[in-house]
């Protein structure tokens, strides 16, 4: 029995330039994401991800079409909803543990709970020996790491992820990547995430929703099956039969929708 928590439906997006312009970003989007599967949106640069992700978190209003969560409607943004950004977005005057602790001590989570849970989530993302420094004290994917520590605290039913690994180097990526499934698998935590990379949305996605070239529209919705579930380790999906048919083939889309314009 399939177990939806998110579906959009019809969910199309016009912004509104002023001057009598607008700008048709999304048109008609529809997709299911199931409970604890990784779903990854991929697509060219402007093809309206960003502007799916927000609108599942409610910072946009969708044109037409609904967004559905735990089949309530979306209006607005919400503490089942935890949103993680490209930019570091950590509190530099905050230790670590003051970081991780910020959005519970908000929500009124009593200290000591708030302190248990802030060591959980710290000690999942492998930075317990960094629990006391502050955020300029670390690296970027350090940094981003207590983004996610921080979000996944707040017990979100959905994590929410717009390109979090943009800016780190190929290695921390990769380690990032990694600790993701694993997150995915500990926290059983329902995961939707932007990326323009193509290995990665392999490696991470139990559904890649695929947008075409402005305006965003849903060209394919892949599954890679030939992983066979989850798979701890890069190389190892890497040197599965059927991943170079998948590259190639989502190579293939990218391309054909970036000769579009
Ligand atoms: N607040 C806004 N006002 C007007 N237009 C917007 C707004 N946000 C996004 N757009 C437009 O919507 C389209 C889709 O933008 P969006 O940021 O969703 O793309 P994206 O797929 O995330 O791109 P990238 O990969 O470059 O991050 C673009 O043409 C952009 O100019
Ligand atoms: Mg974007």
């Amino acid at each position: 029995m399939s177990d939806t928590i998110l579906s959009l439906s019809g969910v199309s997006k016009v912004f509104d330039l002023g001057g009598g312009h607008s700008i048709e970003a999304v048109r008609d989007v529809s997709f299911d994401v199931q409970r604890n599967a990784i779903s990854v949106l991929l697509g060219p640069s402007g093809c309206g991800k960003s502007t799916v992700l927000r609108m599942i978190a409610g910072l946009e209003d969708p044109s037409a079409g609904t967004v559905q969560l735990n089949g309530q409607e979306v209006h607005g943004p919400g503490r089942d909803r935890g949103m993680v950004f490209q930019a570091y977005t950590s509190f530099d005057w905050l230790s670590v543990r003051r970081n991780v602790e910020f959005g519970m001590k908000i929500n009124g989570v009593p200290k000591a709970e708030r302190q248990e849970r802030a060591a959980h989530f710290i000690d999942l993302v492998g930075l317990t020996k960094f629990i006391d420094a502050y955020p300029t004290q670390l690296s970027g994917g350090m940094r981003q790491r207590v983004a996610i520590a921080r979000t996944l605290a707040n017990d979100p039913a959905l994590l929410l992820m717009d390109e979090p690994f943009g800016a780190l180097d190929a290695e921390t990526r990769w380690h990032m990547q990694e600790l993701l499934v694993e997150i995915a698998e500990r926290a059983e935590t329902t995961i939707v995430m932007v990326t323009h990379d193509i290995e990665e949305a392999i490696f991470l996605a139990d559904q890649i929703v695929f947008l075409s070239a402005h305006p965003g529209q849903i060209k394919e919705q892949i599954h890679p099956e030939f992983k066979q579930g989850r798979v701890a380790d890069k190389e190892s999906v890497i040197a599965r039969p059927g991943y170079g048919d998948m590259e190639r083939h989502i190579m293939r889309l990218m391309r054909e929708e970036g000769t579009r314009e």
